[in-house]
């Protein structure tokens, strides 16, 4: 039987950080640095961490509880989780999620593709709704890198804070499709660029005491990396969505440094406004930073506005996706 291709739709968004923030000056206390040259090299101002007491799940629940509004839970088929720095190695924090919210019914799994993950997991989530196999999908994405850096490493620890973003997005018809076009990229070849070692499989049980390292970053190829791959990614998907990118009315870029924003905007020709930035408050969020800033900014969207979603980080991974906004109750 050949069934009816169908279409997404965005049906709600959410996000949540926590109440803890680490402005500069707090880094300048004990790191070799200052505000000024935080911000001038990278626009973050400060960012949130979770407390000892709190994990990924709290935020991750209020997000994904904004993003549901008045939907029940039980009607979400699917739980698509994008996280590097999971609470657990299992459960997943998908199934933590689910059992939180009471989602019974969800198929919930993560998804690990670092800051590009929820890129990665949008694109995978919405191929469920596409070939009509589920109708409602809840797609997170969460980090927690406080705890996974260098508190004395100034190259890293500046970068980087806690956040969850969450969508809930549906089935629709073909017509009322969103999801305009997608295309994600890996090289693993440059996984050493960026990475964050699982070290438990390397001590004996017994004298084990830490479960990873902290963040390792070439800082400045990974800065090129995001300044080549991001103009061809929004061009690509542009193309593919038949479109030119000068159609694309807003970018929600992965919010990792002002400078990469702003070079991304120049080499696109593009007004440093259209692309959205809210790092000098949160900082690189990993996996939450799309959907947080998505969920800051799409009330200022008009109906039929050309979204472009595009993200980069450890992997090496990117992608991008174009969606055509409609506002949703
Ligand atoms: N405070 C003060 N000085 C610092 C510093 C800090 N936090 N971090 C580095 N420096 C110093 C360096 O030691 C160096 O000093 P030197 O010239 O005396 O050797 C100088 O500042 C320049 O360092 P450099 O690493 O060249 O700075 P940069 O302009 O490349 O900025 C990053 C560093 C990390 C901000 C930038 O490379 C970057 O944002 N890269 C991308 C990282 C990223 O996005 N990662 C996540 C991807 S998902």
């Amino acid at each position: 039987m050949i069934e009816t291709p169908k279409g997404v739709r965005i049906a709600g968004i959410g996000s949540a950080t926590p109440s803890k923030v680490i402005s500069n000056r707090d880094l300048e206390k004990i790191l070799d640095t200052s505000d000024e040259w935080i911000k001038s090299r990278t626009g973050i101002s400060e960012r949130r961490v979770v407390e000892p007491s709190e994990d990924s799940l709290e935020i991750s629940v209020k997000a994904c509880q904004k993003a549901l509004g008045n939907t029940d839970p039980n009607e979400i088929d699917l739980i698509v989780v994008a996280t590097s720095t999971p609470d657990f190695l299992y459960p997943s924090t998908a199934c933590r999620v689910q059992a939180a919210l009471k989602a019974n019914r969800a198929a919930a799994f993560d998804l690990s593709a670092a800051c590009t993950g929820f890129i990665f997991s949008l694109v995978t989530a919405a191929q469920f709704l596409q070939l009509g196999t589920y109708r409602k999908a809840l797609v997170l994405g969460v980090d927690i890198h406080s705890r996974f850096l260098d508190w004395t490493d100034r190259s890293t620890s500046i970068l980087f804070g806690d956040g969850a973003g969450a969508v809930l997005i549906e089935q629709t018809s073909f017509e009322e499709n969103q999801l305009l076009s997608h295309s994600i990229h890996s090289d693993g070849s440059g996984g050493c660029d960026l990475s964050l070692k699982n070290v438990s499989g390397g001590y004996p049980s017994g004298k084990l005491n830490k479960q990873t390292e902290n963040v390792q970053m070439n800082g400045r190829k990974i800065y090129q990396f995001a300044v080549t791959t991001i103009p061809k990614a929004i061009e690509e998907t542009a193309t593919m969505a038949g479109h030119k990118p000068e159609d694309i009315n807003y970018l929600i870029c992965h919010q990792a440094n002002q400078r990469i924003l702003d070079s991304v905007a120049e080499k696109m020709n593009w007004p440093k406004e259209k692309c959205i930035s809210n790092i000098s408050k949160y900082g690189n969020t990993s996996a939450a930073s799309i959907p947080l800033a998505w969920d800051e900014s799409y009330k200022s969207f008009q109906n039929g506005d050309l979204i472009s979603l595009a993200g980069f980080g450890a992997g090496l991974t990117w992608g991008s996706l174009i969606w055509k906004w409609k506002e949703f109750n």
